[in-house]
């Protein structure tokens, strides 16, 4: 096989094709990124089923997440929290976050999908500040380089048996490179090192590839 990525993209279509059944208003959603600042880097389709299950497997009602882009991990969350759940997704640009509420509002979630508009360190603190309802599942998937931050932000905003994932851990491998200058890398070792450091946490990470590359995302338990 000369091209593998070839056939990471094809099994990835194949697999999305047969399991994934996104919706049309899930499809609207994501390729109206093409509309945001960053264009085409929200999760593929099999991944936001995934992560609909695993919010649906801890019975989350309350989803956290960092990086909201055109919503289109949020509208797969709001099918997860039911109709009387929430997903507070933080989102620096108001562009994407407007597209991502239009996105809601079509995919008839709009009541349930809550974009803050801000720098997620500002926006997440002033949750905690407000005291809000603990969430029971929180997705990191914003600047990389933050990610410590956001994960130390997220322990004030879950409870003991939420379920954090972390996004992007992998970054073509780049994850291994201990001596590396890139903010981000150096966010994502610090954000592991964090994790592994923390004894009331429980956590794995996985490769992935597919049509977003090779990557990987983090799964974490709070213990207590
Ligand atoms: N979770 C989305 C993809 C998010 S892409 C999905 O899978 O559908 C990352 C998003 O994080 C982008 O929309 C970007 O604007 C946003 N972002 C970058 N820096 C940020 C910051 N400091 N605070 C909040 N959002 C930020
Ligand atoms: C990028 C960010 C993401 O969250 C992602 O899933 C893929 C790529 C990026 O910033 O390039
Ligand atoms: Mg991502």
């Amino acid at each position: 096989m000369a091209d593998l990525h070839a056939s990471w993209n094809d099994v990835d279509r194949y697999l999305i094709d047969t399991l994934a059944d996104e919706d049309e208003a899930l499809a609207a959603a994501r390729l109206s990124s093409s509309e945001t600042t960053a264009p085409g880097i929200e999760v593929t389709a099999n991944q936001g089923r995934l992560l609909r299950m695993l919010a649906e497997l801890v019975g989350a009602r309350r989803v956290i997440e960092f990086g909201t882009l055109a919503g289109y991990s949020a509208i797969w969350f709001a099918g997860a929290v039911g109709e009387c759940g929430v997903v507070t997704s933080l989102e620096l640009e108001e562009q994407n976050a407007a597209i991502a509420r239009a996105n809601a509002e079509r995919a008839g979630v709009g009541d349930r999908v809550d974009v803050i508009v801000g720098p997620a360190r500002a926006s997440a603190q002033a949750l905690v500040d407000a005291g809000v309802e603990p969430y029971d599942f929180a997705f990191i998937d914003a600047d990389k380089q933050s990610t410590p931050a956001y994960l130390r932000l997220v322990l004030e905003l879950t409870h003991p048996g939420s379920v954090i994932v972390i996004d992007n851990v992998v970054r073509g491998g780049a994850v291994i490179d201990a001596e590396s200058a890139d903010d981000q890398v150096r966010g994502m070792r610090a954000a592991l090192a964090e994790v592994a450091g923390n004894p009331s946490l429980e956590a794995t990470a996985l490769q992935t590839v597919g049509l977003k590359g090779w990557d990987g995302f983090a799964v974490i338990r709070r213990l207590s």
